[in-house]
């Protein structure tokens, strides 16, 4: 790309200095002038010409030194970026634990070359036919149930060199190895290389697998970004059921995740998803949040080069989702979700599945989404729209909704001032009622957007709000 267009500066310097040759050359010369001193003026001309040309060729050269430098200085960069990323301490350190690391076994040199080999491959972000590639990157440790997880994944997938598959593993688990190993060529199978035990500050020692967590993470996100070169990818965990359209949904949004800098992820997942909330037919209905959902979620490089360096040690969404990271940037999630949680054995708590995941309902028709118009959703079309939809709709009380008395049709409002009112709405209604850095789950500009006894509703605050309270837990 770089020398094409050093080749394309050239050959225009060239060009151009052809054609002041030939146009000085063709210049009427007046009558004055005998013919030598016409040959002394094109002499002249020669002279400057040449003097053009070596000028230019110098231009050229700088250029090039000034591109290898930059890319001397990126690659330096990223090499940093892992050291710190993967460790956070300093280099000599890290050289002398390196040192005192087991040898790799035999599996790793195996997977190294693997990765060798890809790494070489990807050379492009785009396929022949201008589908971007897009790397899932399937997070597993101890759970066998990976194979269920896998299986819809490589079905489902249109193409494999569009959605290459990287199932990075933690924990050295056997079982769980030797089903990803068993999917041979239509996965790549990475390990994470640290299995050395983490120090966890005492009062959270029963947290500690929110740390192996984060560290799992931002290795492997290195890996797919830095090491792969990949420039986007989709993140999904090991115990996901996937809809039908989960593919056609990330490659219908990801012009949106390009085109506007106000979007940092695509989420496949609704927190609000239960069929009560939402509208059971919309299954093309998108919207903008900002509220980080996770849950089968896309970003780009552009993003990981600004996150990884500050990766933290534990807690990694509740992180990313603080005003620092998320630097007031939206994701867009659906009506029904496109990822669905099939039982969570681990770290978080199943009380949670139990009462709530579990009833998220799965989209099961299938979106043509790549073929539809997604510009509503860019900000500068969406926020207009929404606020109209929003502050127009009639307002209305919890005790009307649950009753059904409202007369006319279309879209109602409830309101809510407080912290506590939110709370206590959102929990008669089923909705979710925590907040993360202030933002509750689904809100955009502090409107939790939902579908309620055939009617779209919104609990929303004043008009005149002005961002959201981060005190608000
Ligand atoms: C897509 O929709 C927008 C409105 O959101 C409209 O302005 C635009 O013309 C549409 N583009 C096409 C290709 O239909
Ligand atoms: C809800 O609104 C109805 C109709 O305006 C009213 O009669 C009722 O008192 C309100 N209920 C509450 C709890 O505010």
């Amino acid at each position: 790309m770089r020398k094409k267009s050093i080749s394309f500066i050239f050959a225009s310097l060239c060009l151009w200095g052809v054609i002041t040759y030939f146009l000085f050359l063709d210049r009427p010369i007046g009558r004055e002038y005998n013919k030598d001193n016409i040959e002394g003026q094109i002499d002249d001309i020669e002279k400057k010409v040449k003097q053009q040309f070596a000028e230019n060729k110098k231009f050229i050269q700088a250029l090039k030194h000034n591109l290898k430098d930059q890319k001397k200085s990126k690659d330096a960069i990223s090499a940093i970026l892992v050291q710190n990323l993967d460790n956070n301490e300093p280099a000599k350190e890290l050289v002398d634990k390196m040192d005192r690391q087991p040898r790799p076994i035999p599996d790793q040199e195996k997977n190294r070359k693997q990765v060798d080999e890809i790494k070489h491959t990807v050379s492009d972000k785009f396929l022949p036919n201008g589908n971007p590639v897009i790397a899932v990157l399937v997070f597993s440790c101890n759970r066998i149930t990976v194979q269920r997880c896998l299986d819809q994944l490589i079905s489902l997938r249109p193409s494999a060199e569009q959605f290459p598959i990287i199932v990075s593993q933690d924990c050295d688990h056997e079982p769980t190895s030797t089903i990803i190993q068993s999917y041979g060529e239509q996965i790549t199978h990475i390990r994470q290389p640290d299995q050395r035990d983490i120090d966890v500050p005492p009062k959270e020692k029963k947290f500690k697998g929110y740390f192996k967590i984060a560290r799992h993470y931002g290795w492997a996100l290195n890996q797919v970004f830095l090491e792969f070169g990949y420039e986007t990818a989709i993140v999904v965990e090991d115990d996901l059921d996937v809809a039908p359209d989960f593919f056609e949904y990330f490659s219908g949004t990801y012009p949106l995740l390009m085109r506007d800098s106000t979007l940092w992820c695509i989420s496949a997942w609704n927190d609000n998803g239960k069929s009560e909330l939402i509208d059971e037919n919309g299954h093309d209905l998108l919207y903008r949040t900002d509220f980080f959902p996770g849950l089968g979620w896309m970003l780009t490089k552009d993003t990981w080069m600004e996150l990884g360096p500050k990766w933290p040690k534990s807690y990694w969404d509740d992180w990313i989702r603080k005003p620092e990271q998320r630097k007031d940037r939206a994701c867009i999630r659906p009506e029904l979700s496109r990822t669905m949680t099939f039982g969570k054995i681990g770290v978080s708590n199943g009380l949670f599945f139990e009462k709530h995941l579990r009833f998220i309902k799965l989209n099961d028709v299938f979106v043509p989404f790549t073929k539809m118009n997604l510009t509503y959703l860019l900000k500068d079309n969406y926020d207009m729209a929404f606020v109209n939809e929003v502050y127009r709709s009639r307002v209305v009380n919890y005790t009307e909704l649950k009753k059904d008395a409202i007369q006319n049709p279309g879209p109602v409002r409830i309101t809510y001032h407080t912290r506590q009112a939110y709370k206590n709405t959102a929990k008669m209604l089923g909705l979710m009622d925590d907040f993360r850095s202030g933002v509750p789950r689904t809100s955009y500009r502090g409107v939790v957007t939902f579908f309620y006894k055939g009617r779209r509703v919104h609990l929303a605050p004043n008009a005149n709000w002005a961002g959201y309270d981060i005190t608000w837990s």
